[in-house]
């Protein structure tokens, strides 16, 4: 079975519905670790009552991102994970940790990636007007918020929506595709073709692009 590390910074939803689908066996992997950046992140305690390993490599503690990335890659090393999953982990990477771990390295955002990458995404969807948002599982490169798409999930974005409720309905979204797209990976199903995903053969009528309807 592969094993993964989660990486948090705060509330640690998302790794909480990972958590939750290793659980209901809905996602065959082991969770080796959660680390955190802070020593305050909620998720520890989630964690820790979940039975997980936590792991806390303060970001302030360092002198140098260089120096703080060298120090997380050595805590994940540890643990000798298959994947690295971001779970609301609120750091610029440096070229060194992505390129360390290329291809085994993934991230949720909350948008539909290209649009509104790095923060405040729900706000500034709102200001643009956008009719349709959501949140975007992607594989990690160098550059912010970008790389590879594995899924993707829309809601639309209703009159009178505030950030608020737009982040709540993109959340609900986020905790279904993450899980989702950590088994792909497990299953062996992601492959990269001309630097895009291809989700290979699924069996469960899934794909790439999930477009729920409600609201
Ligand atoms: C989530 O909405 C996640 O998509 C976002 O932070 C939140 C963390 O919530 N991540 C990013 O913005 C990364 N660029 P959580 O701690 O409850 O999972």
């Amino acid at each position: 079975m592969k094993s993964i590390v989660i990486l948090i910074s705060g509330r640690g939803s998302n790794m909480e519905s990972l958590l939750q689908a290793v659980a209901d066996g809905a996602l065959p992997v082991r969770v080796a670790a959660v680390l955190a950046n802070r020593p305050d992140a909620k998720g520890l305690a989630t964690a820790t009552a979940a039975g997980v390993a936590t792991r806390v490599v303060d970001h302030k503690l360092f002198a140098s991102r260089e120096a703080f990335d060298a120090a997380l890659a050595a805590a994940i090393d540890s643990f000798s994970p298959d994947l690295v999953v971001l779970a609301g982990f609120m750091r610029i990477l440096s070229d060194g940790f992505v390129g360390h771990f290329a291809g085994r390295l993934i991230n949720i955002h909350p948008s539909l990636l290209p649009a509104f990458p790095g923060l405040h995404t729900h706000q500034r969807a709102l200001d643009e007007g956008v009719r349709v948002h959501g949140c975007t599982v992607h594989f990690v490169t160098p550059a912010l918020d970008h790389g590879p798409i594995i899924v993707q999930a829309a809601v639309p974005v209703v009159d009178g929506d505030d950030a608020a409720r737009l982040a709540a309905r993109v959340l609900a979204q986020e905790h279904r595709v993450y899980p989702l797209a950590v088994r792909w990976f497990a299953e062996g199903r992601l492959q990269l073709c001309d630097g895009k995903v291809v989700c290979a053969a699924p069996q469960d009528g899934g794909s790439a692009l999930i477009s729920p309807g409600g609201v």
